[in-house]
């Protein structure tokens, strides 16, 4: 692997741990505007808290501050929206605009099993043989639709798939036996968090697909859908980096929550007292 390469995946993987808090915000790209992200001012205290940034380049030029210090990697499929045939994705943002936008990697997803299977996989082939030539990582997302078997077979063999072809990174969900996953894998893989789940169910799932060998996550709903995103952001970094479990997790998620109530509990004195004046 080249320098460039290497550089790159230091920015989305932290050197100290080898791991990864990656937050996604690109829900959008096929959702419209999701829950959480309907304005994306909501978004920006939680970015210098993530190692990585997953969005598309639209929301990065109109919403995010070009002087982050989080790295970015940049969603560059799209095409279809969740009303349509979701396989029917194309490369929709060039090399040279990643390069442009400084990313640290791109992403797209695969949909192995699904109608346009062959495309989305020769897409991968083709966005990662251009990406080679700039030094640029490529994460493969595996496994988005309702319809999949999100279980250790298929699962297992969409990551397969994506790292056979060379990706450098597969992003997928957490199953049963995820470490059979994992070791089929040779590249690393985090996790997609999926649809929102009560806050102790999302961290469980966290600490368990780290200890069965995932190199982090690349979560959306279960932070910016919390009623505290930026306490399940410091929980989840809690067990992704410094091996917390997930009860230690919850109890930094609540900690987060309360300072949350305190600070409106505040504001809305302040405005009461506004209105006297
Ligand atoms: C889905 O297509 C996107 O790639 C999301 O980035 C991914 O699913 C992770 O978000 P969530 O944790 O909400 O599933």
């Amino acid at each position: 692997m080249d320098f460039g390469i290497k550089n790159r995946l230091s920015k989305i993987f932290s050197p100290k741990t080898g791991r990864t808090v990656m937050l996604a915000v690109d829900h959008g790209y096929f959702q419209g505007p999701t829950t959480g992200l309907r304005d994306m001012k909501n978004i920006v205290p939680l970015v210098p808290q993530a190692d990585c940034l997953f969005v598309t380049r639209g929301i990065l030029r109109t919403s995010i501050d070009p002087a982050t210090g989080t790295s970015i990697c940049l969603r560059v499929s799209g095409g279809p929206s969740i009303l349509g045939e979701l396989s029917n994705e194309d490369i929709t943002t060039s090399m040279e605009e990643a390069l442009r936008l400084n990313a640290s990697g791109v992403g797209m997803s695969i949909f192995v099993g699904a109608k346009n299977e062959d495309r989305t996989i020769s897409n991968l082939g083709r966005l990662i043989n251009e990406a080679q030539r700039y030094g640029m990582p490529v994460l493969a997302i595996t496994a988005v639709g309702k319809e999949m078997a999100r279980d250790g077979r298929y699962l297992g063999l969409a990551c397969r798939m994506a790292a056979e072809i060379g990706a450098n990174i597969v992003k997928t969900y957490y199953c049963e036996d995820f470490h059979k996953v994992v070791e089929g894998c040779p590249v690393p893989i985090v996790i997609a968090g999926g649809k929102k789940l009560p806050e102790m169910d999302a961290l469980q799932m966290t600490e368990d697909a780290i200890r069965a060998g995932a190199r982090g996550v690349d979560m959306g709903r279960n932070i910016f859908q919390s009623d505290s995103p930026a306490g399940m952001m410091k929980a989840v970094r809690a067990i992704v980096h410094k091996g917390a479990t997930a009860r230690e997790a919850f109890d930094i998620y609540q900690a987060g929550r309360k300072k949350a109530s305190a600070a409106e509990a505040v504001d809305e004195n302040e405005n009461k007292n506004m209105e006297k004046v």
